[in-house]
């Protein structure tokens, strides 16, 4: 394996067509995305609202990849359930939505044996995380504020990824979101990251395959 294969590109479907989901699934995957990143926001955690367990459970049935699925959501235990039942094979959950639950949280997706993330959002400081990297499988760094997509990033939230490293099993996942384009994923995985979430970067591009190949 050479370098460049461990990186795992999750496009997210935030930047798709809504009325072309499918298409636009199979168009990453054709293109060589590794996952697709599905977006969840309930308009309390962030402003702004997206999707939910339906369109989970409709992409199932024609993803060819694992879905990586965002929970930008308050009491995220309250649905991890349902994500679960509907097909996602990563749940990723906001420290900020479960601080005082963080291990039981962790557990119940644990129960439903798929693999469990935990994001913070840019003004959140890495040292929160420390206690639970070696139960997880992934770490999410915000590098927008989220809630939508095509925003710029912000350099000083991707500082946070060598201090994360420098704590965490070999193993561990850590993978940036917001702003991600060619140079800034480069800084990212100079920094240590080893997965990255682009939506419009990928979605707005005219070649998906170049797009999703310079962010390797
Ligand atoms: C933001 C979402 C991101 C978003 C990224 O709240 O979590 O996944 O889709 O969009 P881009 O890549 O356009 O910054
Ligand atoms: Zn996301």
């Amino acid at each position: 394996m050479n370098e460049d294969e461990k990186i795992i590109i999750s496009p997210s479907i935030l930047s798709a067509d809504f009325t072309e989901l499918g298409r636009d699934v199979k168009a990453v995957e054709d293109a060589g995305a590794d996952w697709i990143h599905v977006d969840v926001m309930d308009g309390h955690f962030v402003p702004n609202i997206s999707i939910g367990v339906p369109v989970v459970k409709s992409l199932k049935k024609v993803a060819r990849v694992p879905l990586d699925v965002h929970l930008m959501i308050e009491n995220p235990e309250k649905y991890i359930g349902a994500f679960a039942k509907a097909g996602a094979d990563i749940i990723t959950f906001h420290y900020e939505a479960a601080q005082d639950k963080i291990e039981s949280v962790i557990s119940l997706i644990r129960s439903f044996n798929i693999k469990v993330g935990i994001s913070i959002k840019p003004k959140t400081n890495q040292e929160v995380l420390f206690p639970y990297l070696d139960k997880i499988d992934m770490v999410l760094v915000m590098t927008v504020e989220p809630g939508f997509g095509g925003q710029e990033f912000m350099g000083y939230c991707a500082q946070k990824i060598p201090y994360i490293r420098g704590k965490a099993p070999e193993n561990l996942i850590v993978q940036v979101d917001g702003g991600i384009n060619e140079k800034t994923a480069n800084i990212c995985k100079s920094l240590g990251a080893n997965s990255l979430v682009a939506g419009s970067y990928i979605y707005g591009s005219d070649n998906i395959k170049a797009a999703i190949e310079s962010l390797r």
